[in-house]
């Protein structure tokens, strides 16, 4: 058998050791099928005595994972410390420019140096795989990368972020609050170490920003995602939804329009009927529209030491066989800066959630600012509080009532600018809660 693609390992935390033991486990079949075997050689992670079920003796040990990425004896790094900075970013720089393939897990660098990271893997002739940074187990990268490579793409959304879609299942199936969900999700490990980066829809701005590069062309650029996280959300919010035949999720949305292209992270109603509503829990899910093909959605873990490993050896795999691929599907020097659609222009349904005050002519003054903005209306409910029998007139209380609209297709700057003189009218109070809606 050829000789075998001996692999430097920087980290060695959750997904680090989960790659040793699948390469360990799958040793034979993957000798078998790349024509060689994939050995790792030598590690570096922070702590040496750290407990963690595997064995470490035969492997040589690096401190500092720069030098491990230099070391002549190994023929590809692969980086799973993570963060957008060094040490993360000098061991991936260390080994492209000494001509070492890299395979790495890390969202972060790939969302703030993708294009530069690609030019220089590019310049010294060598890989740089990165499946398992976008939603962990789901080969998107590989599909879009490769699988359609003769599709022009339309849009790309899924649910990138396992940690929200679990707090949003939770919170619709069990009926509790969000902070109570999150704290849930934390115990259970699914939330980075700041969970608000979850949350408040950072993780997926940063794994969109990679999916949208892979799908248009366009350098890398978290920068013009627009984001808006889901803590916000209330359990009002989730049963309106479904009332209306909705259900909520956390989207990341790349579409290409006339004005650009569009990439946007927002609480979003989805039919209840449409493959992507079915996925609950901590599970992620990608839905490619492509020219000539109906939608394709590739569902499965999103996150974990098995899933983000069994990507990472994938991308290994690639390494042993020799395959090579840019990047980003095309040379970098291709690659263009992107022309980021505003997310004023942004077209599409909208979900209003209003707390109206009960009095005369709220209802007709807000109907009247959305028609001025030519917002047309699909359906309007209005939800008086529910008195007891003979308990007074309902909804005559004085409480501000609720008052749920959705319209019609309309711009996120008409929206805006009708809830504004809303606001500025005083028939409401609080601030309107709005959620987009996403056609599928
Ligand atoms: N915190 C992330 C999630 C982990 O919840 O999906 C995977 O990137």
């Amino acid at each position: 058998m050829a000789k075998p693609l001996k692999v430097g390992l920087a980290g060695l935390g959750t997904v680090g050791t989960a790659v040793m033991r699948l390469l360990e486990h799958e040793r034979d079949k993957l000798a078998a099928r790349c024509g060689r075997p994939i050995e790792v050689v030598a590690v570096s992670a922070r702590s040496r005595g750290k407990k963690r079920g595997i064995d470490l003796k035969k492997l040589r040990w690096f401190a500092d994972p720069a030098r491990l990425a230099a070391d002549p004896e190994i023929d590809v790094l692969v980086e799973v410390i993570g963060g957008a900075g060094n040490p993360a970013k000098r061991a991936v720089e260390t080994a492209l420019a000494a001509g070492k393939p890299v395979v790495t897990a890390n969202k972060a660098l790939l969302a703030s140096e993708g294009y530069k990271l690609a030019m220089l893997a590019e310049r010294h002739d060598v890989a740089l795989n990165f499946e398992a940074s976008v939603a962990g187990g789901i080969p998107i990268v590989k599909t879009l990368r490769e699988g359609l490579n003769g599709n022009s793409f339309n849009r790309i959304y899924g649910i990138l972020n396992g940690t929200c879609n679990y707090i949003l299942s939770r919170m619709e199936e069990d009926r509790l609050a969000f902070a109570e969900c999150l704290r849930e999700a934390q115990r259970l490990g699914y939330a980075e170490a700041d969970p608000s980066f979850d949350v408040e829809g950072h993780d997926t701005a940063q794994k969109l920003s990679i999916l949208a590069s892979l799908a248009f062309g366009t350098k890398v650029d978290p920068g013009a995602v627009y984001v808006e996280g889901i803590s916000s959300i209330t359990l009002a919010d989730l049963d309106a939804a479904a009332e209306l035949g909705y259900r909520v999720k956390l989207l990341g949305v790349a579409v290409r329009t006339e004005a650009g292209i569009e990439q946007r992270v927002h609480p979003t109603m989805v039919r209840k009927d449409s493959a992507i509503a079915q996925v609950m829990g901590v599970t992620n899910a990608v839905t490619v529209d492509a020219e000539g093909l109906s939608p394709i959605t590739l569902v499965g873990p999103g996150a974990g030491g098995m899933a983000t490993a069994s990507a990472v050896v994938s991308d290994l795999a690639d390494i042993a066989r020799g395959v090579r691929i840019p990047p980003f599907g095309r040379p970098a020097a291709r690659m263009t800066a992107i022309r980021k659609a505003p997310m004023q222009r942004h077209e599409g349904g909208y979900y209003i959630r209003l707390l109206a005050r009960d009095r005369p002519g709220s209802a007709a003054t807000i109907a009247r600012r959305l028609a001025q903005r030519q917002i047309s209306l699909e359906s309007i409910v209005q939800r008086h509080e529910i008195r007891p029998p003979g308990g007074g007139q309902a909804g005559r209380s004085g409480a501000p009532v609720p008052v749920i609209l959705i319209t019609y297709a309309t711009s996120e700057d008409a929206v805006r600018k009708a809830l504004a003189a809303v606001r500025r009218d005083r028939v409401i109070s609080g601030r309107p809660q709005v959620i987009r809606i996403e056609k599928n």
